[in-house]
């Protein structure tokens, strides 16, 4: 057994190829990127001196001398000696042009309370007045971390943009993860400083929010991180929505302290482009998140072209990224990116099916957006919940998304069909957290699509497969394998926050093979996914080769659901595995084996998908615990996750002889399978 099929990373490539749809005329002739010879300006030949077509996207308080530094190698430096603001430059230098057209519309769940449109007039008002509390009141300077933890209000994008003028590095936590989960990365990144809202609405109900926050200062106070002050927003200014209590002295209502600081202007400090705009966690394959460390002026060059090349998103268009701000996609995607070309970018609150199928469609129409930006599991519940909604309403898409997990060709073509009804440009754009921005998607005017296909590497991006021995997998082999990217880009992360020898490790361990060259040519970054190279070029990713498990396009480390598992005092051992959902792609089933003189029994399965969700937060969930008699084990001890995905997703298992205790297997399969 090779060791890819021992860690169940080995995939069949069982698929045909789809045919290619062409962009509609329309769109073409509307297009921000129709020079077809892009690719050639990007060529490795004209690597690294070509990323100055996207740096030149923003205004700098200094131009930089050096476009790439290799000295640190893999921890490359872009546009160095350049200096820039990342909030002036989303905010303050469309003033003069677009001062009162809409930076944000934001749409609140509840649909009877009214949309709120934000010019960049206000926006700007309200950053300056948000980061002089931050400057003035939390003494925060350059440097410094800050926790959010903020739902999907235009709050969250002000508080970004407020640190963001200060060189303060922000750290946002999804809602929806857990006070535990928050009060890690807290005390990860060191955080002394807080900033919360008391609630938000989720399906139909205003959830208490400020009280999660309480439990993260508890948290990160216990692993030896001390928070001096908790920011509270109100869902509703002036009126507090949460049952928490507010502790004197260290928690405080950002709205009576913008009362001392309105209309306040705050000069927005002048930050060199390799400083860092902010972290955002993500899973690994050990229990531990690593704090992704992202720079200011490499990551906004970077998202800013895509946004404007991929995403062909011009100032008068009205773009909605239905994804959450708390992720690496609302982060680029929702925020800096669209902000920095001068977008009206729409922040939804809620849940896309609440009330009702039609909600999302009502919004489309009422704001009149044309551009859409959603993943594969939203599409695949959506098309569930109101197959033929769509065409009841009004609305024209001349562009979307799909991001954060393979689409199925069906699923694509009622995207294409149904919601865009035959007239959009759909881009399937690959990437991740680590990466700030597209790795690969077609330029939607220059190539056409193909449903399944992400498509070739974006402007700048190289891509490449390796087999395990660091073979280059030819294009139209049909054979699948590591896909790496040849050349270092703006957007890639510099390092893991204080964890370098993680970050080199992880992300070019495999395929480097002199730790000491200073030669971007020598360090290929491993993403971490298998794919397969059609001969066009075109990439289809099949799924992570490590202990990650990608729900709904969010990142879980199996590890982090199995310790969470193992704080069950019954639970011995817990193995966690992808198994195969109609609408969410993948979802977590949990198997456990429990400790010597304890049952089974519906409440232990209870309680353990409680402390799954109450650890790691409910996205965790997991979709079935089961408890096994033992789990299946290699003759070392290891125990056998690609066998007991095989069962969940009711696959071959394959041999099993050379296990230490073959005969378990037949046991959990009859047991999960009937
Ligand atoms: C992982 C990254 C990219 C932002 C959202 C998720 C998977 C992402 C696609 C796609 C197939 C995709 C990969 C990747 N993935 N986009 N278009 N097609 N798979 O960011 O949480 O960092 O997850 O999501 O497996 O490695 P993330």
């Amino acid at each position: 057994m090779s060791e890819q099929e021992k860690s169940g990373t080995h995939y069949a490539v069982h698929w045909q190829e789809e045919d290619y749809y062409y962009p509609p005329a329309e769109f073409v002739g509307q297009a921000n990127m129709t020079d077809p010879k892009v690719f050639e300006r990007f060529s490795l030949d004209n690597f690294p001196e070509c990323f100055k077509e996207m740096a030149d996207l923003l205004d700098w308080d200094q131009y930089w001398h050096t476009t790439l530094d290799t000295s640190d190698a893999p921890c490359w430096k872009w546009f160095v000696g350049g200096k820039l603001n990342a909030s002036y430059n989303c905010v303050d230098r469309h003033l003069a042009k677009f001062k009162n057209k809409t930076a944000i519309h934001f749409v609140p769940e509840p649909e009877n309370e009214p949309i709120m449109h934000m010019t960049y007039q206000e926006l700007y008002r309200r950053v300056n007045e948000t980061a002089a509390v931050l400057r003035d009141f939390c003494g925060l300077k350059a440097g410094d971390r800050v926790t959010l933890h903020l739902p999907m209000t235009p709050e969250l994008p002000i508080t970004m943009l407020a640190c963001a003028r200060l060189g303060v590095i922000h750290s946002q936590v999804f809602a929806g993860f857990s006070g535990q989960a928050c009060g890690e990365r807290i005390w990860d990144s060191e955080s002394r400083v807080l900033i919360t809202m008391d609630g938000y609405y989720r399906n139909g109900k205003l959830l208490d929010h400020k009280s999660i926050g309480d439990t993260a200062v508890d948290v990160a106070a216990k692993l030896g991180q001390q928070v001096d002050k908790v920011l509270v927003w109100q869902r509703y200014p002036g009126k507090y929505s949460s049952s928490a209590s507010m502790i004197e002295g260290r928690d405080y209502f950002m709205n009576d302290l913008l009362k001392t600081y309105a209309r306040t202007y705050v000069k927005p400090v002048s930050m060199p482009a390799e400083g860092i705009l902010f972290l955002m966690y993500t899973s690994g394959s050990t229990g531990r998140p690593k704090g992704v460390q992202h720079s200011i002026g490499g990551y906004l060059s970077y998202v800013a072209y895509m946004s404007k090349v991929i995403q062909d998103i011009h100032p008068e268009d009205v773009y909605w990224c239905m994804a959450d701000i708390g992720w690496i996609t609302g982060h680029s995607f929702i925020v800096y990116g669209p902000l920095a070309i001068a977008a009206s970018t729409v922040i939804y609150e809620g849940v896309p099916t609440y009330p009702d199928a039609g909600r999302v469609w009502r919004i489309a129409e009422e704001l009149d957006v044309n551009i859409f930006h959603t993943s594969p599991t939203a599409i695949r519940q959506l098309r569930k919940a109101g197959p033929d909604e769509p065409a009841k309403y009004n609305y024209k898409f001349k562009h979307m998304t799909t991001v954060g997990e393979p689409i199925e060709p069906e699923v694509w073509k009622w995207y294409y069909n149904v919601v865009g009804k035959g007239k959009a440009a759909i881009v399937d754009t690959w990437w991740q957290t680590e990466t700030g921005g597209f790795l690969c998607s077609t330029v939607p005017a220059l190539a056409p699509m193909k449903p399944g296909s992400a498509g070739p590497g974006v402007p700048g991006i190289h891509p490449v497969i390796f087999d395990d021995e660091g073979n280059e997998i030819p294009a139209g082999s049909g054979k699948a394998g590591n896909i790496c990217i040849r050349n270092p880009w703006p957007g890639l992360m510099q390092t893991i926050w204080k964890d370098r020898d993680r970050y080199v490790s992880t992300y070019f361990g495999k395929y480097n093979k002199n730790p000491e060259s200073k030669d971007w040519r020598d360090w290929p970054y491993m993403a971490g996914d298998a794919a397969v190279m059609a001969a066009d070029g075109y990439v289809r990713i099949l799924g992570r080769v490590d202990d990650v498990i990608n729900v709904a396009g969010h990142r879980l480390g199996t590890k982090e659901i199995e310790s969470a598992a193992l704080t069950v005092e019954e639970v011995a051992e817990a193995a966690v595995i992808a198994a195969k959902d109609e609408i969410k792609g993948t979802v977590p089933d949990l198997y456990v084996s429990l400790k010597p003189g304890y049952e089974p029994s519906q409440e232990l399965v209870a309680k353990i998908s409680g402390a799954v969700a109450t650890v790691v937060g409910k996205i965790a969930r997991p979709n079935k615990v089961y408890i096994v008699p033992d789990m299946p084990k290699t003759r070392s001890g290891k125990i056998m996750r690609r066998i007991l995905a095989s069962i969940s997703n009711r696959t071959d298992v394959g041999d099993v002889t050379s296990l230490s205790n073959p005969e378990v297997v037949e046991h959990i399969r009859k047991q999960v399978q009937g």
